[in-house]
C-alpha cells in the first residue's frame, strides 16, 4: 500500500527555537516510522536572526516561493536579543502569515494530563478553550509612520484596520469551529465601548454571520472582562474569537492558566489551503534558558498534532498527544511545569510512548 508524504518545511529561528524544533522533528519522524501510515519530508531552512545579521534579510529572494512548494510549515520562534523585535517579527514571521494569507490564527488551550492550572480547584476537562486570532490585519496591519524623528515634538501613529471582508472570514471559521465543538457556544471579544469605529464593524459583523449559525450560542464580552472571566470562570468559555493584538494577549494568559507557555501551541491557517499553513509553538526565543537544553518541548510536540491533524493525518495526531500526556503524567516534567527534566528526557521519553502504542501495547 503506498502511503502519502507530507512535505514540512521546517524553520528553526532562534534561541530556543532550534532546540524545541528539533525535539519536534525526532517525535514526528518516531511517530511516521512506527505507525508506517504516512511518511514525512522534512526541508530545513536557515532563516534566523543571525541570517540577517549576515545578509540583512530574514528571508532570502525568492524564499516565499520555496515555502509554497511544501504542505506545512513548522516554525521555533524570532527575536535575538541584539535585533530590535519589531524588525524580527516583521522580517520573517509576519513576512510569512500576511501574505500567505494564514488569515487563521487557532490556539487550543486545555490543562494536560499530569499538568495543573495555577488556577484553584481547575483540573483537566475544566479549562478546554479554543481562541481564535484574526491574523492579517487589525492592530497588526503595519500602517502608520513616524514623523519629526528625534524632534521633541515627534510623531507616531499606528492605525488599525478592520475591513468588512477579513472580518467577516474569521468569523465564519469562528463559527464554524466553534459548531464541531461539543458546547456550540462562541464568545465575540469586543471593545467597541472605547473603539468606536473598527471594533464596531467587528460587532456588526459577527452579529451578521452569526444569523447563518443559528445552532450556535453567540455570546460577546469586552476585553478586558474578558480576562477576568478566564481566571474567575474557566468554565463558562469554550471557543473564543477576538482580534489581533486582542487575541495576541488572551492566548498567552491563556497558556499561563493552563499551566505553562511551554506547552501551548499555534496554528497560522490558509483555510482555503492555497497555501500552506505555518505551526509553530506559542512561546518565543526565551533567552533566559536558550543553549541550557532545559526548554520545555511539549508545546512543539502539541503543535506537531496540530499539524497532523490539518494534513488529515489525525489518528496519529491522537496517538501524539497520548503519548505526550502519559509521559507527563508520569510525572517528567521541564522546569518550567515544576519539574527538573531536560528537553531530551521529555523528548526521548514520548519517543519511547510511541513506541510502546505502535507495537499495540
Ligand atoms: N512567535 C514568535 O516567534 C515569538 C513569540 C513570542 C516572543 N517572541 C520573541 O522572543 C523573544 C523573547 O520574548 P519573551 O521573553 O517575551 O517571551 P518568551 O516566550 O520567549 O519567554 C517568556 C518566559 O517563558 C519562558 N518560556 C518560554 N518558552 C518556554 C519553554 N518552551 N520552556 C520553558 N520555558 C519557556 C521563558 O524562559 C521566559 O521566562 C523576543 O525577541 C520576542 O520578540 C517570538
Amino acid at each position: 500500500m503506498s502511503v502519502k508524504t507530507h512535505r514540512v518545511a521546517t524553520i528553526p529561528g532562534d534561541g530556543i527555537g532550534p532546540e524545541v524544533i528539533s525535539a519536534g522533528i525526532t517525535v514526528l519522524q518516531n511517530l511516521a516510522d512506527t505507525l508506517g501510515t504516512f511518511k514525512l519530508e522534512f526541508a530545513h531552512f536557515d532563516w534566523s536572526s543571525e541570517t540577517y545579521k549576515k545578509t540583512g534579510k530574514y528571508i532570502p529572494d525568492g524564499g516565499l516561493d520555496e515555502l509554497k512548494e511544501h504542505d506545512a510549515i513548522l516554525f521555533g520562534s524570532v527575536g535575538a536579543p541584539d535585533v530590535p523585535d519589531h524588525i524580527s517579527l516583521w522580517g520573517l514571521r509576519l513576512a510569512i502569515c500576511q501574505p500567505l494569507q494564514q488569515y487563521a490564527n487557532v490556539r487550543p488551550t486545555r490543562i494536560l494530563r499530569g499538568t495543573s492550572s495555577p488556577l484553584r480547584n481547575c483540573s483537566p476537562g475544566d479549562l478546554d478553550w479554543v481562541i481564535i486570532r484574526e491574523n492579517s490585519e487589525g492592530e497588526y496591519a503595519g500602517q502608520g509612520g513616524r514623523s519629526h524623528i528625534g524632534q521633541p515634538w515627534e510623531v507616531a501613529t499606528e492605525t488599525a484596520i478592520f475591513s468588512r471582508y477579513a472580518v467577516e472570514r474569521i468569523m465564519r471559521f469562528a463559527f464554524e469551529t466553534a459548531r464541531s465543538r461539543p458546547r456550540k457556544m462562541l464568545t465575540v471579544v469586543s471593545k467597541s465601548n472605547a473603539q468606536r469605529n473598527g471594533m464596531v464593524l467587528w460587532d456588526e459583523v459577527a452579529a451578521e454571520v452569526g444569523k447563518e449559525f443559528a445552532d450556535v450560542k453567540l455570546d460577546k464580552m469586552l476585553v478586558d472582562a474578558m480576562t477576568a472571566r478566564m481566571a474567575l470562570k474557566p468554565g463558562s468559555i469554550d471557543t473564543v474569537v477576538a482580534s489581533n493584538l486582542h487575541a495576541d494577549i488572551l492566548s498567552d494568559l491563556a497558556a499561563a492558566l493552563a499551566g505553562s507557555i511551554g506547552i501551548a501551541p499555534t496554528s497560522n491557517l490558509d483555510p482555503t489551503r492555497k497555501n500552506p499553513s505555518m505551526f509553530e509553538p506559542i512561546h518565543g526565543s526565551a533567552f533566559d534558558i536558550t543553549g541550557k537544553g532545559v526548554a520545555n518541548p511539549v508545546a512543539t510536540f502539541w503543535t506537531a498534532a496540530e499539524m497532523l491533524n490539518w494534513l488529515g493525518e489525525t489518528a496519529a495526531a491522537q496517538k501524539l498527544m497520548q503519548s505526550v500526556e502519559t509521559v507527563c503524567e508520569g510525572g517528567l516534567l521541564t522546569g518550567d511545569l515544576g519539574g527538573k527534566a531536560t528537553t531530551k528526557e521529555v523528548t526521548d521519553a514520548v519517543v519511547r510512548e510511541i513506541q510502546k502504542l505502535g507495537a499495540g501495547h
